[in-house]
């Protein structure tokens, strides 16, 4: 198995999971619209790996440019990031992340069937445990969604296990991923966020190199050790490394399989900017606000699944997510404009 293809590949994720295929000895092909992403980015995949990864700039809503790429190069497996991710966002225009997401991935599913390609390794996500009843959270928990971007995750999930479970050619791993932070080491690709950041990590290193004035920490009064929300944070690098385990254990596993992709540890918000300070040499300034609607007190993965059947674990600890945050930050301070 090695022509892959892998929608959203200039994205944050499918740009370190470019670099990860690479170096694994895949060839993965890259189709994006480029929505959220920039072309640059191939550039700096070229640097760090020196194989400069083909890339197609096209809407995977788009069947008829599918058709050409599966017919160009029949792939033997498909990583699909290709989605819009910002929960806000979903909640003001459901019907776009719909289209786009869910949309986008049944052409997807009905182009590779087609072309007798499926293998499938999608990009989920926890926000699927909803709230979840206990932690570390295991694959078997209820699923619950409380936004329209965790119902487009939740949605494309039930229709994979449909697929798998109507016709058994299907191999699909769900790659449900916790909190993706940092950058990898060489400081040349990273996450560029569109406008101002919602997520913890771009935002403190925004401030640290001084883009932003103040974070808003969202809520003391969570039922944590210090008050603040705790997440399972996950080096990029590491969740990228995950797809190229993921798509060797599909020749194994048949149907559609749920995996956790964190590292079992969870950490607030105050243990982030202190750790965030320590390796920046910055001061983050702050101040606690109300909580954040939708916002949950503690989510954080049981890895044991991911461990024993795709022999993945996480590797950097949080020190090492921290410096390589900030060498992105500090070399790109406006990402790659
Ligand atoms: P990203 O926005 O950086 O990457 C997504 C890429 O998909 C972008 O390059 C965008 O241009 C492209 N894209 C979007 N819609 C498309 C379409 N219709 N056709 C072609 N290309 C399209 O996001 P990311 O953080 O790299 O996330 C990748 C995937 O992982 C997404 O599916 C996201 O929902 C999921 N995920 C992300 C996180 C996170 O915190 N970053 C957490 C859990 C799951
Ligand atoms: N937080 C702040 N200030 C901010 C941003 C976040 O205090 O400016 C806090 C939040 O309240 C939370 C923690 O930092 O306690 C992490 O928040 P993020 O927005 O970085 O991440 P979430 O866990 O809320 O959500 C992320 C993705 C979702 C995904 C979920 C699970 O944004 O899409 O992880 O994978 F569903």
């Amino acid at each position: 198995m090695k022509k892959i293809l892998v929608t959203g590949g200039a994205g944050y994720i499918g740009s370190h999971a470019l670099v990860s295929l690479i170096e694994q000895g895949f060839t993965p092909v890259i189709v994006d619209n480029l929505r959220n992403s920039d072309i640059k980015v191939v550039d700096r995949i070229a640097q760090i790996t020196g194989v400069r990864p083909e890339a197609h700039i096209a809407d995977i809503r788009d069947e008829r440019a599918l058709r050409q790429l599966f017919a160009d190069y029949q792939f033997d497996a498909v990583i699909h990031f290709a989605g819009l991710k910002a929960v806000g966002e979903s909640v003001a225009q459901p019907q776009r992340y719909y289209h786009n997401n869910v949309g986008g991935s049944l052409s997807l599913f009905s182009v590779m069937a087609e072309h007798d390609c499926y293998r499938l390794v999608f990009s989920s996500s926890a926000t699927v445990y909803g709230v979840p009843e206990s932690v570390p959270i295991n694959e078997t928990a209820p699923l619950c969604a409380t936004n329209p971007y965790g119902h487009s995750k939740l949605m494309i999930e039930q229709v994979l296990h449909d697929l798998a479970e109507a016709d058994s050619r299907w191999q699909i791993s769900l790659l449900r991923y916790f909190n993706p932070i940092s950058a990898h080491s060489s400081g040349l690709i990273g996450e560029d966020p569109d406008g101002v950041p919602n997520n913890l990590m771009p935002y403190i290193s925004q401030v640290g190199i001084g883009r932003l004035k103040q974070l808003s920490v969202y809520g003391d009064d969570y039922d944590t050790p210090d008050g603040t929300g705790v997440r399972d944070y996950i080096h990029v690098v590491d969740l990228a490394s995950a797809h190229s385990k993921a798509l060797l254990a599909l020749d194994v596993d048949h149907g559609c399989q749920a995996y956790n992709i964190g590292t079992g540890r969870g950490y607030s918000v105050l243990e982030m900017v202190q750790a965030f300070e320590r390796a920046s040499g910055q001061v983050i300034n702050y101040q606690v606000r109300a909580r954040r609607p939708g916002d949950i007190a503690t989510c954080y993965a049981d890895t044991r699944k991911s461990a024993e059947q795709l022999a993945w674990r996480a590797e950097f600890d949080l020190d090492a997510m921290m410096r390589d945050l900030w060498r992105w930050q500090s070399n790109n301070p406006s990402g790659y404009k």
